[in-house]
């Protein structure tokens, strides 16, 4: 309980000294609440105002997918090299240690997968999200989807508005159909329309030409995902290209667990999120690790 009486009398008030204010370092989030930017801030790094996400949400749709069939022995010895990690509830819960320390891009929404029509899609509760210490709520749209567009976009909205309830940005991910061309025009399109409906972050995919009118299209932070499998210097090269057009990270998965190095690849690829390193010197780190751990 306070002291009533003895009391140092209260006399250092800086007058004349204006209060310090600090901006926030990502683009587009200045104005949002203390909640929200504190866990953009533990998903993406002050200093370089980057991220390395890794994914590893495949199975929800794509089953045991190669690299993920045992992810406690091929995911866990990656995570003190990951920034956050996204990954779907079922995992988290069953096979990812709580005293990890890394922020969660958490999958919000489920539904159909690889063997039917993808992108018929839900949300879970986001009472769920709150005790797992969600910092993102990761939300699918296909924008051009004739089948599945207004509903992947609605399951986008109500995301924001749940996420904004409680303090958690929400990422929103564009779904790439079977019948679009994966180009710029298509990607700032698509990653447009999250942002404006709401999305904090968008995660979509590189393409080899124009890729800065993706970025520049976006009034917020953009992740690339890896996409498929591709020889390391291939993969390192397309980091590196994106953060140069304006990506602020990478929410990379087959191109880390798939490696023959995924420790090798982790680190590669943070030299040139956090370090502006090149993909050849990136592609040294690689080989280097890779030859000194072998297996
Ligand atoms: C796909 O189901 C997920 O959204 C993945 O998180 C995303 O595609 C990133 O993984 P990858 O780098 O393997 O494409």
């Amino acid at each position: 309980m306070a002291d009533k009486e003895g009391n140092i009398d209260a006399k250092d008030f800086g007058i004349g000294i204006e209060q310090k204010h600090e901006g926030f370092f990502l683009k587009g989030c200045q104005n949002l609440d203390w909640g929200m930017k504190s866990r953009l801030a533990r998903v993406f790094n002050p200093k370089s105002g980057h991220a390395v996400m890794l994914a590893f949400d495949h199975g929800f749709i794509m089953g045991p997918t190669s690299g993920l069939e045992r992810i406690d022995l091929t995911i866990n010895p990656l995570l003190d090299y990951a920034d956050c990690i996204m990954c779907t509830r079922g995992i988290l819960r069953t096979l990812i240690p709580p005293t990890c320390g890394k922020p969660l891009s958490l999958r919000f929404d489920a539904g159909t997968t690889i063997l039917t029509d993808l992108n018929d899609e839900t949300l879970m509760d986001i009472e769920d999200a709150v005790r797992m210490d969600a910092a993102l709520l990761a939300s699918m749209v296909a924008v051009g989807d004739p089948a599945h567009e207004g509903s992947t976009i609605r399951n986008l909205t109500r995301t924001v508005d749940l996420g904004m309830r409680y303090g958690i940005p929400t990422l929103g991910v564009t779904a790439v159909g079977k019948n679009l061309v994966r180009d710029a025009r298509y990607l700032a399109l698509a990653s447009r329309v999250c942002a404006e409906n709401g999305a904090n972050v968008v995660k979509t995919y590189f393409c080899e030409e124009n890729f800065e009118r993706v970025t520049n299209s976006v009034p917020v932070p953009i992740v690339i995902a890896g996409g498929k499998k591709l020889p390391e210097m291939d993969a390192l090269t397309m980091a590196y290209r994106a953060i140069n057009a304006g990506a602020a990270g990478v929410d990379m998965g087959r191109n880390i667990f798939q490696s023959d190095s995924p420790v090798g690849m982790l680190l590669a690829v943070r030299s040139i999120v956090h370090d502006a390193q090149t993909p050849e010197q990136a592609f040294k780190l690689y080989t280097d690790y890779k030859n000194t751990h072998k297996a």
